[in-house]
């Protein structure tokens, strides 16, 4: 058992107001290189962090599902900027290209060349990374998630010294987050906590920390959704719920649910929540044989009591999809998504990485099966 989490966390509401403090308790003198998105921006939010660094260089190009192109653009102003320490302030999309960019800051070469794990030479900048969402956690793990834009791919780009080394995680970032985007990044990371709790490779301490996210995701997903302004207690509990998921995943995997998100989101663009969400009941019918026991725990951690396991797995399915539908989520047949590519999706399903992690075996044909089943209904 291998469980590592070596990045610095300051957790609170209100932190980002001291930035300053802490990249100075952590870095001596910096010059810094701001990665984040035009909604960020446009939000206000890069504000709280430029005020506190006035001059700072900023590269705010960075797309939903970043492309290798991007990337490597931005790559090659770090290398002439020579920055000591990179700022990844946004969602999933911002941390990981923030990720990606301090990993080409000091390794030569394009970041496709890169994919897989642990392929750099030289360790990667230090990265600040500064979540808005609550789903991907990509400020406490190591990996980096790119669209290579022509294989139409999601590359993971991973290894030891790709973890942030700090990450500041302050709730009221939340606060100027539209409502579908707190409903989806907060289904990704529910699925992250279902996915960690379930893989073969979950260990007693990616439990403790899935178990722990489930129970303050579950409590507050609904919440958040419906009154992030005014509710602070539930936008704390998304935000460390969906932190303390990516301790769990990070340290175990994900699965089939993530594999096919990660499919049709390398070849639609679809936001990788709103596809998380709308394959996660499917997934769980098809894992339950495997993992009733363990569905039926999470099914006691979401209020429902049943002595009978598979009774209590079953209200536990019924439980997500009502709650994507509370939430809004898309329909699958509203992602504009062709039924005659569902065998490529299936295809590339089974061929991510995470794949194997499943707890049910799953091939291409039953990865149809899931992507039919879902259509369906
Ligand atoms: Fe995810």
């Amino acid at each position: 058992m291998r469980f590592q989490v070596p990045t610095r966390i300051y957790f609170g509401s209100g932190m980002v107001s001291r930035i300053k403090e802490i990249v100075e308790e952590n870095f001596t003198r910096p010059t810094l290189f701001l990665v984040t998105d035009k909604g960020i921006i446009d939000s206000g939010i890069a504000d709280k962090v430029l005020g506190q660094f006035p001059g700072t260089q900023v590269f705010d190009e960075v797309e939903q599902n970043p492309k290798h192109t991007t990337v490597n653009r931005a790559g090659e102003i770090a290398r002439k900027l020579k920055p000591d320490v990179i700022i990844g302030l946004g969602g999933g999309s911002a941390m990981d290209a923030a990720k990606s960019i301090a990993l080409l800051a000091t390794n030569p070469g394009a970041i496709e060349d890169f994919e897989g794990k642990g392929k750099y030479k030289t360790p990667p900048l230090p990265v600040v990374a500064v979540p808005t969402t609550c789903g991907t956690a990509s400020e406490v793990t190591w990996v980096s998630v790119v669209t290579h834009t022509e294989r139409l791919f999601k590359m993971s780009i991973k290894g030891p010294a790709m973890f942030p080394a700090v990450a500041l995680v302050d709730p009221d970032l939340l606060i100027t987050l539209p409502p579908p985007l707190i409903a989806s990044t907060g289904m990704d990371a529910l699925t992250h906590a279902i996915e960690a709790y379930t893989v073969k490779a979950a260990t007693f301490m990616t439990d403790i920390f899935a178990r722990e996210s489930l129970n303050l995701i579950i409590h507050s997903l609904e919440r958040a959704y419906r009154n992030i302004k005014e509710d602070r207690e539930a936008r704390t509990m998304i935000m460390k719920g969906s932190m303390i998921a990516g301790m769990a995943f990070g340290n175990s995997d994900v699965g089939a649910v993530h594999c096919i998100a990660e499919a049709v989101g390398s070849l639609y663009d679809t936001p990788h929540g709103v596809a998380n969400s709308v394959f996660l009941p499917y997934v769980m019918e098809f894992n339950l044989p495997a993992v009733k026991r363990r569905y039926a725990e999470i099914a006691l951690l979401a209020g429902i009591e049943e002595a009978d396991e598979e009774t209590a797995a079953q209200k536990l399915i019924r439980l997500i999809k009502e709650l994507a539908r509370i939430l809004n989520i898309p329909a699958f047949q509203d992602l504009g998504i062709e039924k005659d590519k569902f065998p490529e999706i299936a295809e590339k399903s089974f061929q991510n990485n995470s794949n194997p992690s499943n707890p049910r075996e799953a091939g291409v044909s039953d990865y149809l099966g899931i992507l039919e089943k879902a259509y369906s209904e």
